[in-house]
């Protein structure tokens, strides 16, 4: 890397990090602090565990591991390891409070721009092109999406305010969907320098040709599903799904309420009618999985989502996202949380893929209908709690990323995943079906 190129990318990686730190603050000034040591759910944290941990995390990986310094804060490693404490238990745990955690992370950051200012970002895997910074700055604009579900799950008034995101729905028709041409793509990948261990190695897939819709699946198409007896017929559903509606007597998507004969939604603090053509959000895999079956499609299968997002078939290369190789701009996608939900189905035109398959990228989640498993070749880096000891059948594969996921944590290869039970998740789904035998 020549010396102009290395300042550059060490611009660019400090803007990231910068960029994760004010949606931190964002998240953590915006209640009192009372708040932010108070349990808003059993399956969050409080968002005072997110904040310090986000500081532990950058310690220990950029402060000791990249920077080989002394360990600033040792005692509190387990306090704020994900992997010791669930979520229901952190409560109980003696936190640093709010102030002594905002100063921790501020005082890890300052000495972190340091470290980035005199490494050379090459020589050893975890600093060739900013390889571990990268991953903090992914590592916090993840917090800070879950710091966002912990306040969409806050009772109280709204304390976050965005704008709505502008109205470029075209009229595309609703669930259009198109042909995937079967054959090899190529799937996952092996140079895009901040993409994490479970996205890589790049290798061919082949899918057979099947239809995917245009759009996510909207509110109005699954009222359609719940007015016709959805939840109440167990043939659409699986047994553990089936078991889940019933005991906990669910009948629509989480934060829906009925009344005075309509569908009313509650969304960070505010109460209103629920919009019939936005995607669907906050169903778990289990609802998802029943409405397609219902519509007589299924979920697209992980490697037929990723097809979709980044197969060009005029050049036969994958592209890094739909619309092609350059990053996310406002006119691409609804990421970075610039609004509190999903455009209109069929918003973002310019971020459409080459067969013409919009809002892969943003917007909501999309289950798959995927187990969470390893690609073939890939190596556990730079932890095995990364991703390694998630892969199994019990978490299922979401793509595309949400209105609430930074760009620098989105991508055509990136990888989520979940428990098929979650809906508190900012997830939805679009539906897709096998083609037609030639
Ligand atoms: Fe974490």
């Amino acid at each position: 890397m020549t010396a102009p190129a290395e300042q550059d990318l060490k611009q660019r990686t400090a803007v990231a990090l910068t960029r994760a730190r004010e949606r931190t603050a964002l998240l953590t000034s915006c209640v009192e602090d009372s708040e932010l040591t108070a349990q808003h759910s059993p399956l969050m944290s409080p968002l005072v565990w997110d904040l310090a941990h986000i500081g532990n995390q950058e310690e220990q990986w950029l402060w000791r591991a990249v920077g080989g310094r002394e360990a600033l804060r040792p005692e509190i490693d387990s306090m704020y390891d994900a992997f010791e404490h669930p979520r229901a238990s952190r409560p109980t745990l003696p936190l640093l409070a709010p102030a002594e955690a905002r100063a921790y992370a501020a005082d890890v950051r300052d000495r972190i721009l340091h470290v980035l200012d005199g490494t050379r970002l090459e020589g050893r895997p975890l600093v060739d092109a900013a390889f571990a910074f990268g991953m903090i700055a992914q590592h916090e604009q993840q917090h800070d999406e879950t710091m966002l579900i912990t306040h969409q799950l806050r009772k109280g008034p709204a304390a976050l305010t965005a704008p709505p995101p502008p109205a470029t729905a075209d009229g595309a028709p609703e669930q259009r969907e198109v042909l995937v041409p079967g054959g090899p793509f190529t799937m996952g990948t092996s140079d895009e320098p901040w993409a994490l261990d479970n996205e890589r190695p790049a290798h061919t897939r082949i899918v057979a040709s099947f239809h995917i819709d245009t759009v996510p699946v909207t509110n109005g198409a699954y009222q359609a599903f719940m007015a016709d007896g959805g939840y109440r017929d167990e043939r659409w559903w699986q047994a553990e799904g089936w078991d889940q509606i019933r005991q906990h007597a669910i009948e629509a998507p989480l934060f829906w309420r009925r009344e005075g004969g309509q569908w009313l939604r509650r969304r960070f603090g505010v109460t209103e009618p629920v919009a019939e053509d936005e995607p669907v959000l906050h169903v778990s895999w289990y609802e998802a999985d029943a409405y397609a079956r219902w519509a007589g499609r299924r979920l697209p299968t992980e490697a037929e989502w990723e097809k979709a997002a980044r197969h060009d078939p005029a050049t036969g290369r994958s592209r890094r996202y739909p619309w092609g190789d350059a990053d996310p701009t406002p006119v691409h996608a609804n990421l970075a949380q610039r609004h509190l939900g999903p455009a209109p189905a069929g918003s973002y035109p310019e971020g459409a893929s080459p067969l013409g398959v919009r809002q892969l990228i943003g917007d909501v989640w999309e289950w798959t209908a995927s187990d969470f498993l390893p690609y073939p070749g890939f190596t556990a880096f730079p932890y095995k709690e990364y991703s390694e000891v998630f892969f199994g059948p019990e978490h299922k594969v979401l793509r595309g990323g949400s209105f609430a996921v930074d760009p620098v944590a989105c991508r055509g290869t990136f990888r989520n995943w979940d428990l098929p039970v979650r809906r508190q998740i900012f997830a939805g789904f679009r539906t897709a079906r096998d083609a037609e035998p030639a």
